[in-house]
Protein backbone atom coordinates (compact mmCIF):
# COMPACT_ATOMS: atom_id res chain seq x y z
CA UNK A 1 0.00 0.00 0.00
CA UNK A 2 1.42 3.28 -0.70
CA UNK A 3 0.74 6.62 0.55
CA UNK A 4 -1.75 7.76 -1.88
CA UNK A 5 -3.94 4.36 -1.36
CA UNK A 6 -3.26 5.12 2.57
CA UNK A 7 -5.26 8.21 2.55
CA UNK A 8 -7.70 6.98 0.99
CA UNK A 9 -8.24 4.13 3.05
CA UNK A 10 -7.69 7.21 5.97
CA UNK A 11 -10.28 9.29 4.03
CA UNK A 12 -12.94 5.87 4.19
CA UNK A 13 -12.56 5.76 8.12
CA UNK A 14 -13.14 9.45 8.49
CA UNK A 15 -16.16 9.26 6.68
CA UNK A 16 -17.48 5.99 8.42
CA UNK A 17 -16.95 8.26 11.83
CA UNK A 18 -18.53 11.35 10.66
CA UNK A 19 -21.60 8.98 10.04
CA UNK A 20 -20.97 7.22 13.21
CA UNK A 21 -21.81 10.78 15.43
CA UNK A 22 -24.99 11.34 12.99
CA UNK A 23 -26.28 8.49 14.66
CA UNK A 24 -25.22 9.12 17.60
CA UNK A 25 -26.83 12.86 17.37
CA UNK A 26 -30.25 11.02 16.25
CA UNK A 27 -30.28 8.22 19.26
CA UNK A 28 -33.59 8.50 20.54
CA UNK A 29 -34.91 8.13 24.16
CA UNK A 30 -34.38 5.62 26.81
CA UNK A 31 -36.11 2.29 26.22
CA UNK A 32 -38.88 1.91 29.11
CA UNK A 33 -39.01 -1.21 30.16
CA UNK A 34 -42.67 -0.66 31.60
CA UNK A 35 -43.37 -0.83 28.02
CA UNK A 36 -41.98 -3.34 26.84
CA UNK A 37 -44.84 -6.77 26.68
CA UNK A 38 -42.89 -9.18 27.55
CA UNK A 39 -39.48 -8.44 27.72
CA UNK A 40 -37.15 -10.52 25.69
CA UNK A 41 -33.74 -11.11 26.98
CA UNK A 42 -31.57 -12.87 24.92
CA UNK A 43 -29.24 -15.12 25.78
CA UNK A 44 -26.06 -16.07 23.65
CA UNK A 45 -23.80 -18.60 25.04
CA UNK A 46 -20.68 -18.06 22.73
CA UNK A 47 -17.53 -20.66 23.05
CA UNK A 48 -15.18 -22.40 25.41
CA UNK A 49 -16.20 -22.64 28.66
CA UNK A 50 -19.07 -19.92 27.84
CA UNK A 51 -21.78 -22.51 27.11
CA UNK A 52 -20.96 -23.95 30.54
CA UNK A 53 -20.95 -20.69 32.85
CA UNK A 54 -23.94 -19.60 30.83
CA UNK A 55 -26.43 -22.33 30.87
CA UNK A 56 -25.54 -22.25 35.48
CA UNK A 57 -26.55 -18.50 34.87
CA UNK A 58 -29.44 -19.02 32.68
CA UNK A 59 -31.07 -21.53 34.91
CA UNK A 60 -30.82 -18.71 38.03
CA UNK A 61 -32.44 -16.23 35.76
CA UNK A 62 -35.50 -18.43 35.19
CA UNK A 63 -35.27 -19.26 38.31
CA UNK A 64 -35.89 -15.61 39.62
CA UNK A 65 -38.34 -14.46 37.02
CA UNK A 66 -40.35 -17.86 36.99
CA UNK A 67 -43.31 -15.63 37.80
CA UNK A 68 -42.53 -12.65 34.80
CA UNK A 69 -41.91 -15.72 32.98
CA UNK A 70 -45.27 -17.42 33.21
CA UNK A 71 -47.27 -14.37 33.66
CA UNK A 72 -45.82 -13.00 30.08
CA UNK A 73 -43.66 -9.93 31.37
CA UNK A 74 -40.73 -11.98 30.23
CA UNK A 75 -39.51 -14.02 27.38
CA UNK A 76 -35.96 -15.80 27.53
CA UNK A 77 -34.80 -16.36 24.23
CA UNK A 78 -31.80 -18.60 23.49
CA UNK A 79 -30.12 -17.53 20.44
CA UNK A 80 -27.56 -19.94 19.18
CA UNK A 81 -24.37 -19.77 16.28
CA UNK A 82 -22.04 -16.75 18.76
CA UNK A 83 -19.70 -19.60 17.84
CA UNK A 84 -15.91 -18.87 16.78
CA UNK A 85 -16.56 -22.02 14.56
CA UNK A 86 -19.57 -20.46 12.72
CA UNK A 87 -17.74 -17.11 13.13
CA UNK A 88 -14.77 -17.99 11.40
CA UNK A 89 -16.64 -20.34 8.74
CA UNK A 90 -19.04 -16.98 7.93
CA UNK A 91 -15.43 -14.71 8.59
CA UNK A 92 -17.56 -12.72 10.18
CA UNK A 93 -17.38 -10.99 14.09
CA UNK A 94 -20.97 -11.49 14.44
CA UNK A 95 -22.47 -14.02 11.84
CA UNK A 96 -25.88 -11.36 10.16
CA UNK A 97 -28.60 -14.07 10.97
CA UNK A 98 -27.31 -14.13 14.90
CA UNK A 99 -27.17 -10.27 15.05
CA UNK A 100 -30.79 -9.94 13.32
CA UNK A 101 -32.01 -12.74 16.62
CA UNK A 102 -29.79 -10.16 18.85
CA UNK A 103 -31.36 -7.19 17.66
CA UNK A 104 -35.29 -8.09 17.93
CA UNK A 105 -34.36 -8.86 22.06
CA UNK A 106 -34.37 -6.09 24.48
CA UNK A 107 -31.38 -6.80 26.46
CA UNK A 108 -28.88 -9.77 25.83
CA UNK A 109 -27.02 -11.93 28.28
CA UNK A 110 -23.62 -13.02 26.74
CA UNK A 111 -21.70 -16.05 27.07
CA UNK A 112 -17.68 -15.58 26.94
CA UNK A 113 -16.73 -15.59 23.28
CA UNK A 114 -12.97 -16.13 21.76
CA UNK A 115 -11.15 -13.22 20.62
CA UNK A 116 -8.67 -14.50 17.49
CA UNK A 117 -5.27 -13.47 17.21
CA UNK A 118 -2.76 -12.69 14.21
CA UNK A 119 -1.15 -16.65 14.15
CA UNK A 120 -3.69 -17.94 15.94
CA UNK A 121 -5.55 -21.03 14.53
CA UNK A 122 -8.60 -19.17 13.34
CA UNK A 123 -8.98 -16.21 10.90
CA UNK A 124 -8.03 -12.73 12.57
CA UNK A 125 -11.61 -11.93 12.73
CA UNK A 126 -12.92 -8.66 14.98
CA UNK A 127 -13.86 -9.85 18.68
CA UNK A 128 -17.32 -10.49 19.06
CA UNK A 129 -17.69 -8.21 22.30
CA UNK A 130 -16.16 -5.34 20.43
CA UNK A 131 -18.42 -5.85 17.28
CA UNK A 132 -21.20 -6.15 19.34
CA UNK A 133 -20.82 -2.85 21.49
CA UNK A 134 -20.60 -1.01 17.98
CA UNK A 135 -23.35 -2.51 16.30
CA UNK A 136 -25.64 -1.99 19.31
CA UNK A 137 -24.30 1.34 20.13
CA UNK A 138 -23.54 0.29 23.73
CA UNK A 139 -21.41 2.76 24.58
CA UNK A 140 -21.34 2.65 28.51
CA UNK A 141 -19.34 -0.41 30.20
CA UNK A 142 -20.07 -0.72 33.63
CA UNK A 143 -17.81 -2.52 35.96
CA UNK A 144 -18.33 -2.54 39.69
CA UNK A 145 -15.89 -3.65 41.78
CA UNK A 146 -16.50 -4.37 45.71
CA UNK A 147 -14.69 -5.32 48.70
CA UNK A 148 -15.64 -4.29 51.83
CA UNK A 149 -13.88 -5.23 54.36
CA UNK A 150 -10.95 -3.28 52.59
CA UNK A 151 -13.48 -0.53 51.81
CA UNK A 152 -13.31 -0.70 47.96
CA UNK A 153 -16.49 0.60 46.33
CA UNK A 154 -15.64 1.31 43.07
CA UNK A 155 -17.55 2.11 39.83
CA UNK A 156 -16.14 2.04 36.67
CA UNK A 157 -17.67 3.90 33.60
CA UNK A 158 -16.00 2.48 30.70
CA UNK A 159 -16.16 4.44 27.36
CA UNK A 160 -16.90 1.43 25.37
CA UNK A 161 -17.16 2.59 21.35
CA UNK A 162 -14.50 4.88 20.65
CA UNK A 163 -11.01 5.21 21.64
CA UNK A 164 -8.56 2.22 20.49
CA UNK A 165 -11.31 -0.13 20.10
CA UNK A 166 -13.44 2.01 17.49
CA UNK A 167 -10.83 1.35 14.29
CA UNK A 168 -9.30 -1.54 16.32
CA UNK A 169 -9.23 -3.84 13.52
CA UNK A 170 -9.28 -0.99 10.70
CA UNK A 171 -5.62 0.22 11.11
CA UNK A 172 -3.56 0.50 8.24
CA UNK A 173 -0.08 -1.18 6.90
CA UNK A 174 1.15 1.78 4.73
CA UNK A 175 4.00 -0.57 3.66
CA UNK A 176 5.91 -3.41 4.86
CA UNK A 177 7.65 -0.78 7.40
CA UNK A 178 5.00 1.43 8.21
CA UNK A 179 2.16 0.21 10.58
CA UNK A 180 -0.69 2.69 11.98
CA UNK A 181 -3.32 2.43 14.06
CA UNK A 182 -5.92 4.94 14.93
CA UNK A 183 -7.79 6.71 18.09
CA UNK A 184 -11.14 8.19 18.10
CA UNK A 185 -12.76 11.08 20.35
CA UNK A 186 -15.73 12.65 19.61
CA UNK A 187 -17.55 15.28 21.62
CA UNK A 188 -21.12 13.02 21.15
CA UNK A 189 -19.30 10.07 22.59
CA UNK A 190 -17.13 11.88 25.61
CA UNK A 191 -20.53 13.86 26.53
CA UNK A 192 -22.57 10.93 26.94
CA UNK A 193 -20.70 8.18 28.84
CA UNK A 194 -18.98 11.38 31.40
CA UNK A 195 -22.76 12.22 32.19
CA UNK A 196 -23.71 8.50 32.60
CA UNK A 197 -20.72 8.58 35.61
CA UNK A 198 -22.18 11.89 36.59
CA UNK A 199 -25.46 10.91 36.36
CA UNK A 200 -24.68 7.35 38.33
CA UNK A 201 -22.65 9.71 41.31
CA UNK A 202 -25.65 11.77 41.83
CA UNK A 203 -28.36 9.04 41.93
CA UNK A 204 -26.14 6.99 43.71
CA UNK A 205 -24.60 9.82 46.47
CA UNK A 206 -21.32 9.68 45.54
CA UNK A 207 -19.53 12.96 45.64
CA UNK A 208 -16.51 12.17 43.33
CA UNK A 209 -16.20 11.22 40.07
CA UNK A 210 -12.20 10.58 38.50
CA UNK A 211 -11.56 10.90 35.09
CA UNK A 212 -8.50 9.21 33.89
CA UNK A 213 -6.69 9.73 30.65
CA UNK A 214 -3.36 10.49 29.42
CA UNK A 215 -4.19 13.89 28.26
CA UNK A 216 -0.62 15.45 28.96
CA UNK A 217 0.26 13.20 26.11
CA UNK A 218 -2.42 11.81 23.96
CA UNK A 219 -3.34 15.67 23.41
CA UNK A 220 -6.05 15.46 21.10
CA UNK A 221 -8.36 12.65 21.88
CA UNK A 222 -7.79 12.19 25.33
CA UNK A 223 -7.26 16.31 25.81
CA UNK A 224 -10.82 16.42 24.44
CA UNK A 225 -12.12 13.60 27.13
CA UNK A 226 -10.63 16.09 29.28
CA UNK A 227 -11.89 19.08 27.97
CA UNK A 228 -15.63 17.30 28.19
CA UNK A 229 -15.06 16.31 31.75
CA UNK A 230 -13.94 19.67 33.14
CA UNK A 231 -17.50 21.10 31.22
CA UNK A 232 -19.81 18.47 32.47
CA UNK A 233 -18.89 18.32 35.86
CA UNK A 234 -19.99 22.24 35.92
CA UNK A 235 -23.71 21.24 35.85
CA UNK A 236 -23.22 18.79 38.85
CA UNK A 237 -22.39 21.22 41.96
CA UNK A 238 -22.11 18.61 44.64
CA UNK A 239 -19.76 16.23 42.97
CA UNK A 240 -15.95 16.79 42.87
CA UNK A 241 -14.03 15.88 39.43
CA UNK A 242 -10.76 14.80 39.61
CA UNK A 243 -8.19 13.66 36.88
CA UNK A 244 -5.68 10.92 37.28
CA UNK A 245 -3.52 9.85 34.33
CA UNK A 246 -3.58 6.29 33.98
CA UNK A 247 -0.14 5.60 34.88
CA UNK A 248 -0.12 6.67 38.19
CA UNK A 249 -3.61 5.73 38.63
CA UNK A 250 -2.54 1.83 37.90
CA UNK A 251 -0.21 2.60 40.79
CA UNK A 252 -2.88 4.27 43.08
CA UNK A 253 -4.93 1.02 43.01
CA UNK A 254 -2.29 -0.89 45.19
CA UNK A 255 -1.99 1.88 47.71
CA UNK A 256 -4.12 1.21 50.51
CA UNK A 257 -4.55 4.61 52.20
CA UNK A 258 -5.39 6.45 48.39
CA UNK A 259 -7.35 3.73 46.48
CA UNK A 260 -10.19 4.12 48.84
CA UNK A 261 -11.00 7.79 48.20
CA UNK A 262 -11.94 6.12 44.75
CA UNK A 263 -15.62 6.30 43.75
CA UNK A 264 -16.68 6.51 40.22
CA UNK A 265 -14.29 6.02 37.23
CA UNK A 266 -14.34 7.36 34.13
CA UNK A 267 -12.05 6.38 31.03
CA UNK A 268 -11.65 6.23 27.54
CA UNK A 269 -11.70 2.61 26.30
CA UNK A 270 -8.49 0.91 26.38
CA UNK A 271 -7.81 2.49 30.21
CA UNK A 272 -11.02 1.02 30.87
CA UNK A 273 -10.15 -2.44 29.69
CA UNK A 274 -6.58 -2.39 31.82
CA UNK A 275 -7.60 -0.67 34.91
CA UNK A 276 -10.64 -2.95 35.22
CA UNK A 277 -8.79 -6.41 35.01
CA UNK A 278 -6.23 -4.46 37.46
CA UNK A 279 -9.73 -3.81 40.02
CA UNK A 280 -11.01 -6.63 39.72
CA UNK A 281 -8.15 -8.45 41.16
CA UNK A 282 -8.65 -7.24 44.46
CA UNK A 283 -12.25 -8.36 44.60
CA UNK A 284 -10.94 -12.25 44.13
CA UNK A 285 -10.10 -12.27 39.75
CA UNK A 286 -11.94 -11.36 36.74
CA UNK A 287 -13.87 -14.18 37.58
CA UNK A 288 -15.35 -12.41 40.26
CA UNK A 289 -16.56 -9.60 37.92
CA UNK A 290 -19.60 -9.14 36.10
CA UNK A 291 -20.34 -6.02 33.22
CA UNK A 292 -22.45 -3.88 31.88
CA UNK A 293 -22.85 -2.52 28.40
CA UNK A 294 -25.70 0.03 28.37
CA UNK A 295 -26.51 1.73 25.58
CA UNK A 296 -29.96 3.73 24.48
CA UNK A 297 -32.21 1.12 23.05
CA UNK A 298 -30.01 -2.37 23.92
CA UNK A 299 -27.79 -3.12 26.76
CA UNK A 300 -25.59 -6.62 26.85
CA UNK A 301 -24.87 -7.82 30.27
CA UNK A 302 -21.73 -10.33 30.39
CA UNK A 303 -18.21 -11.52 32.40
CA UNK A 304 -15.46 -9.46 32.22
CA UNK A 305 -13.65 -12.72 31.39
CA UNK A 306 -12.29 -14.28 28.42
CA UNK A 307 -13.70 -18.22 27.02
CA UNK A 308 -10.67 -19.78 28.24
CA UNK A 309 -10.15 -22.54 25.63
CA UNK A 310 -7.21 -24.20 27.52
CA UNK A 311 -9.74 -25.32 30.14
CA UNK A 312 -12.15 -27.00 27.91
CA UNK A 313 -9.13 -28.60 26.20
CA UNK A 314 -8.75 -30.08 29.50
CA UNK A 315 -12.02 -31.24 29.61
CA UNK A 316 -12.75 -28.98 32.93
CA UNK A 317 -15.27 -26.26 31.69
CA UNK A 318 -18.37 -28.07 33.63
CA UNK A 319 -15.97 -26.65 36.86
CA UNK A 320 -15.52 -23.02 35.16
CA UNK A 321 -16.83 -20.52 37.69
CA UNK A 322 -19.97 -18.44 36.27
CA UNK A 323 -19.93 -16.15 39.42
CA UNK A 324 -19.19 -13.59 37.17
CA UNK A 325 -21.85 -13.82 35.12
CA UNK A 326 -24.24 -14.45 37.52
CA UNK A 327 -22.79 -10.84 38.59
CA UNK A 328 -23.97 -9.45 35.03
CA UNK A 329 -27.21 -11.36 35.39
CA UNK A 330 -27.89 -9.38 38.88
CA UNK A 331 -26.57 -5.86 36.53
CA UNK A 332 -29.28 -6.98 33.74
CA UNK A 333 -32.44 -7.40 36.33
CA UNK A 334 -31.35 -4.28 37.57
CA UNK A 335 -31.12 -2.71 34.46
CA UNK A 336 -35.02 -4.43 33.48
CA UNK A 337 -36.54 -2.90 36.43
CA UNK A 338 -36.49 -6.48 38.21
CA UNK A 339 -34.79 -4.49 41.29
CA UNK A 340 -35.60 -6.83 44.29
CA UNK A 341 -34.49 -10.15 42.17
CA UNK A 342 -31.45 -8.21 41.32
CA UNK A 343 -30.59 -7.65 45.22
CA UNK A 344 -31.38 -11.06 46.59
CA UNK A 345 -28.88 -12.66 43.43
CA UNK A 346 -26.28 -10.12 44.68
CA UNK A 347 -26.67 -11.15 48.35
CA UNK A 348 -26.81 -14.71 47.06
CA UNK A 349 -23.61 -14.21 45.43
CA UNK A 350 -21.88 -12.64 48.25
CA UNK A 351 -23.15 -15.47 50.76
CA UNK A 352 -22.26 -18.36 48.29
CA UNK A 353 -18.62 -16.70 46.98
CA UNK A 354 -17.28 -14.57 50.34
CA UNK A 355 -19.59 -15.30 53.64
CA UNK A 356 -20.20 -18.83 53.66
CA UNK A 357 -18.92 -20.70 50.63
CA UNK A 358 -20.64 -23.55 51.56
CA UNK A 359 -19.60 -25.41 48.47
CA UNK A 360 -16.40 -23.46 46.17
CA UNK A 361 -15.33 -23.27 42.60
CA UNK A 362 -11.29 -24.49 42.34
CA UNK A 363 -11.87 -24.80 38.05
CA UNK A 364 -10.87 -28.45 38.60
CA UNK A 365 -12.50 -31.78 40.35
CA UNK A 366 -11.24 -30.58 43.46
CA UNK A 367 -14.27 -27.77 43.80
CA UNK A 368 -17.94 -28.16 42.74
CA UNK A 369 -19.05 -27.84 39.41
CA UNK A 370 -20.87 -24.88 37.67
CA UNK A 371 -24.46 -26.53 37.82
CA UNK A 372 -23.89 -27.58 41.54
CA UNK A 373 -22.80 -23.87 42.19
CA UNK A 374 -25.96 -22.49 40.64
CA UNK A 375 -27.92 -25.06 42.89
CA UNK A 376 -26.13 -23.31 45.95
CA UNK A 377 -27.15 -20.14 44.49
CA UNK A 378 -30.67 -20.73 43.82
CA UNK A 379 -30.87 -22.54 46.97
CA UNK A 380 -29.59 -19.74 48.69
CA UNK A 381 -31.92 -17.11 47.10
CA UNK A 382 -34.61 -19.26 48.47
CA UNK A 383 -33.51 -18.50 52.04
CA UNK A 384 -33.52 -15.14 51.49
C1 LIG B 1 -13.24 -7.05 28.06
C2 LIG B 1 -12.43 -7.98 27.21
C3 LIG B 1 -12.62 -7.62 25.74
C4 LIG B 1 -12.10 -6.20 25.57
C5 LIG B 1 -11.92 -8.58 24.77
C6 LIG B 1 -12.40 -9.99 24.98
C7 LIG B 1 -12.09 -8.15 23.35
O1 LIG B 1 -11.10 -7.96 27.57
O2 LIG B 1 -14.48 -7.07 27.94
O3 LIG B 1 -12.66 -6.32 28.85
O4 LIG B 1 -10.92 -5.99 25.27
O5 LIG B 1 -12.90 -5.28 25.72
MG1 LIG C 1 -10.68 -6.73 29.25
Amino acid sequence: MNIENAKNKFGILLEQQLERIKKIKATSAPINFAECKPIIIGVTSGDGIGPSITKASKDVLEFLLADAIAEGKVEIREIEGLTIERRAAENAAIPPAVLAELKACHVILKGPTTTPQAGDEWPNIESANVAMRKELDLFANVRPVRVPEKGIDWTFFRENTEGAYALGSQGIHVDDDLAIDFTVATTQGCERIIRAAFEYAKANGKKRVTAVTKSNVVKTTDGKFSVIAKEISKNYPGITLDEWYIDIMTAKLIDEKRRTQFEVMVLPNLYGDILTDEAAEFQGGVGTAGSANIGARYAMFEAIHGSAPRMVKEGRDIYADPASMMRASAMLLSHIGFIKESETLTKALDICTISEREITITGRDTGCTGDEFAAYIMKTCKSL
